[in-house]
Order: C-alpha cells, then sequence, then structure tokens
C-alpha cells in the first residue's frame, strides 16, 4: 500500500539511521527512463540509481532471469560452483580479454579486492615493501576502510580514527606529482577511469602516457575502479578503453547488476596466479540471482548497437548543454563523457538550486563535487528522451536565474 510522502520521511527519520539527506518525494513505480511518484507525477530519471539502471527501469530480460534463478535456487555459497556466476564471469572475460573474474555485492568491495589483491600479488612474489597505493585528490572509492582509505576526499575520513596505511594521494592530471610517487616500492596505482563523484573529470592524454610508462618502469600494477564509469557508460564496455589505460585489475559495481547488489574485480592471469583459496572471501558475492541479472545486463550493454547508442545520445546531450553554458553566465563549462556528463556552475548557483528546479520541471538530476551538476541517464535512453531533459533543464535554468 502506497504510503503518504510526509508520513514516509517521519517514519524514515524515526527508523533509518540517519546517514543521508533524503528528499521529500515518494516514488511508487519505475518504468524504462521515468519514474512515478505517489501523487501520479512522471519524472525523467537522469539519476538513474546513481548509474545503477543502466537499461532503466524494469528491463524485461532482468526481470526474466532473476524470476528464470529462483525457480532454481536463491543461493548456495562460494563452497560450490554456481552456474550463473560462471556464465556471467565467462561473458565478461570474453568481452574484455581479461582472465579471471571474482564476484562480491559493491563497488566498495570490488575495490576492497583490487586493493588487497594487488598487495597479495607482491607479497607472493617476496616483494613485501611493495605497499604503497597511489590515487587521485577528491577520487571516491567507498566507504569501507581501505577504500575509504584511498579515496582523495579527507572529509569523508574524518572522525573514524586510523586508516589503512599507505595510501597516498595526488591531484588528478597532475603528472610531474605523480612521477614524484612513483617508484620500486610503489604496488599500484588507482585511478576510476572517469573521476565522477570528484567533479566529473575527464583523464588527460598526458596522464594516459605518464600511468602507461610509470607502469613499465617500475612494474606497478594499474587498478582501474570502473564502478561508476564502466559497463557501457562511457560508450566503450569499460570505461578504460576509450583512454587507452592497461590495468592489471579493474573494479565493478553498479550498472553491471541491473539494480540488484553485484560487484566484480576482473584480473589479469599474473594476478590470479598469485591467489591461493582463502585469500580472500564473501558469503553473498556472486549470489546466483544477483549473476543472473548480471548477465541479462552484460548481454544488452556489450550489444554494439547499444554502445552506439551511449555515443549518439552523449553528443546530443553534450550539445544542449553547451547550449546553456553559451547562454547562462552562472553555467561555466560542460563536462564528462559518455553518459557521465555535467555543467560545472559558478559559485553563485549553487548546484541544489538547478537540482531543485529541474525536480519542479520533473527531472530528477544529481551533484557531483565542486558545485557540479551531473547526469547519469539510463543507457537506452531515447532520443525523444534527451530532448525532452533539455528541455526540462532549459526551463530550470531560466527558472533558477530569476
Ligand atoms: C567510482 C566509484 N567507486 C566506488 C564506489 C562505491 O560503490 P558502492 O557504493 O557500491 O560501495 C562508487 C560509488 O559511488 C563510485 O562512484
Amino acid at each position: 500500500m502506497a504510503q503518504s510522502c510526509a508520513n514516509l520521511l517521519e517514519q524514515d527519520k524515526q527508523i533509518i539511521a540517519p546517514l543521508y539527506g533524503k528528499a521529500d518525494i515518494n516514488f511508487v513505480k519505475g518504468e524504462g527512463s521515468y519514474l512515478y511518484d505517489d501523487q501520479g507525477n512522471k519524472y525523467l530519471d537522469f539519476v538513474a540509481g546513481i548509474a545503477v539502471n543502466a537499461l532503466g527501469h524494469q528491463n524485461q530480460a532482468i526481470k526474466d532471469a532473476v524470476v528464470e534463478q529462483m525457480n532454481h535456487f536463491n543461493h548456495i555459497s562460494n563452497l560450490y560452483p554456481n552456474y550463473p556466476q560462471i556464465e556471467l564471469g565467462k561473458a565478461l572475460l570474453e568481452i574484455t580479454k581479461f582472465d579471471k573474474a571474482f564476484f562480491c555485492n559493491s563497488g566498495t568491495e570490488a575495490n576492497e579486492g583490487c586493493i588487497k589483491f594487488a598487495r597479495k600479488y607482491f607479497d607472493r612474489k617476496g616483494e613485501k615493501n611493495r605497499q604503497k597505493i597511489i590515487t587521485f585528490v577528491n577520487s571516491f572509492h567507498g566507504r569501507t576502510y581501505a577504500a575509504l582509505s584511498a579515496t582523495g576526499q579527507p572529509a569523508i575520513r574524518e572522525g573514524f580514527g586510523s586508516m589503512p596505511g599507505d595510501f597516498v594521494h595526488v591531484t588528478w592530471n597532475d603528472c610531474e606529482a605523480l612521477k614524484k610517487e612513483v617508484n620500486k616500492d610503489t604496488c599500484a596505482i588507482m585511478l576510476e577511469s572517469l573521476a565522477a563523484e570528484g567533479g566529473v573529470m575527464t583523464l588527460s592524454k598526458e596522464m594516459v602516457e605518464t600511468i602507461n610508462s610509470l607502469q613499465k618502469e617500475f612494474g606497478c600494477l594499474v587498478i582501474v575502479d570502473e564502478v561508476q564509469a564502466g559497463m557501457g557508460r562511457l560508450g566503450t564496455f569499460l570505461g578504460f578503453e576509450k583512454y587507452g589505460l592497461k590495468p592489471d585489475l579493474v573494479s565493478l559495481a553498479k550498472g553491471i547488476g541491473g539494480g540488484l547488489p553485484l560487484g566484480a574485480v576482473l584480473l589479469r592471469q599474473h594476478i590470479a596466479d598469485q591467489l591461493k583459496a582463502g585469500d580472500h572471501g564473501t558469503t553473498f558475492g556472486g549470489n546466483p540471482i544477483a549473476c543472473a541479472a548480471g548477465l541479462a545486463v552484460t548481454k544488452q550493454i556489450a550489444d554494439p548497437a547499444l554502445l552506439k547508442s551511449v555515443a549518439e545520445r552523449s553528443a546530443q546531450l553534450k550539445a544542449g548543454l553547451n547550449a546553456l553554458v553559451e547562454k547562462y553566465a552562472f553555467a561555466k563549462e560542460v563536462r564528462g563523457e559518455g553518459l557521465i556528463l555535467g555543467v560545472a556552475l559558478a559559485e553563485e548557483m549553487p548546484v541544489n538550486n538547478i537540482i531543485a528546479a529541474a525536480r519542479a520541471e520533473k527531472l530528477m538530476v544529481l551533484s557531483a563535487k565542486g558545485n557540479v551538476l551531473r547526469m547519469l541517464p539510463p543507457l537506452n535512453v531515447s532520443e525523444a528522451e534527451v530532448a525532452e531533459a533539455l528541455d526540462k533543464l532549459g526551463k530550470a535554468f531560466a527558472a533558477a536565474a530569476k
């Protein structure tokens, strides 16, 4: 039974730990690129569960795969091989040309896996000093301790006591700073293929070349966090393909599960060769239902027609956003790639004003660090839906400018 919004928020306040500022809205249904609230309002959803609903709401193939798997079993544990996990792994390895897959439940766990595998790799090889992991200022890798230590945002580490050590943060795209930090004791350079939460920041060509050459010179590993930018979002199956990085380890989550909790690490053979039973584990990781959904998602995202559509919709959305930047002095620049796009705003226009104005137009959008408006539409968004979003955003900018 649908609850009234005020009642729902009140109950949320009483029952749920106060870790989020929640909007006063009661969504009762999603379909494709749209969400519906209890008042009968229809919203164009350019948040997509923060890049989770890569194929929109109620994707039929995902529904069918979940129901089919539930007719077999929900869970059996990682003590036994499970078919959906193997099928999903096989599909991911075929598409990405990685050698092994490890499944978990979330982005932070995928990054924990990458960090543990990278350190274990050097430990087993007898290079026990290789502990240092270099990440980037304003990066976001998750909320568990090692992923938090990797995250280049001191404010979200505050008050949580001592962090796992040997994480160093250098400025995004600062090649000289990175060169100064990397040496023969470096375990890994860890980065997002596009720094999404940190302000929708793309990688420079020079930075990619610097990372590739440091990897070669010092034999350090490269970990690419594809949690938000992977799974087709940049118009390539994995984001790093767009830039020419050569990762040893990749983390995936968000879009891969089609709304179910699923994360993954993709490993090269040399890393997998140094791992043994018992080194790492998870009860739910690779859960058959989540993996069945993941396979339905993966097959659809790997379709060249879908990836081509991401590039086309990206160009359409970018052109519309650029027109807004031309028109409004408070809109400074368009940022991003594929379907992670944003607009950097001047200080005098807080991004929350634009988010509120967009919501009044029945368009859901979100923010990124540094007063940046961010958009993450489903990857199968249509041309008409992007046109509708731009129309709504134009009205929202005009209203916020008043
Ligand atoms: C790039 C990146 N890495 C890791 C995470 C953490 O993922 P999760 O919230 O599933 O733990 C996020 C979440 O926003 C992310 O954007």
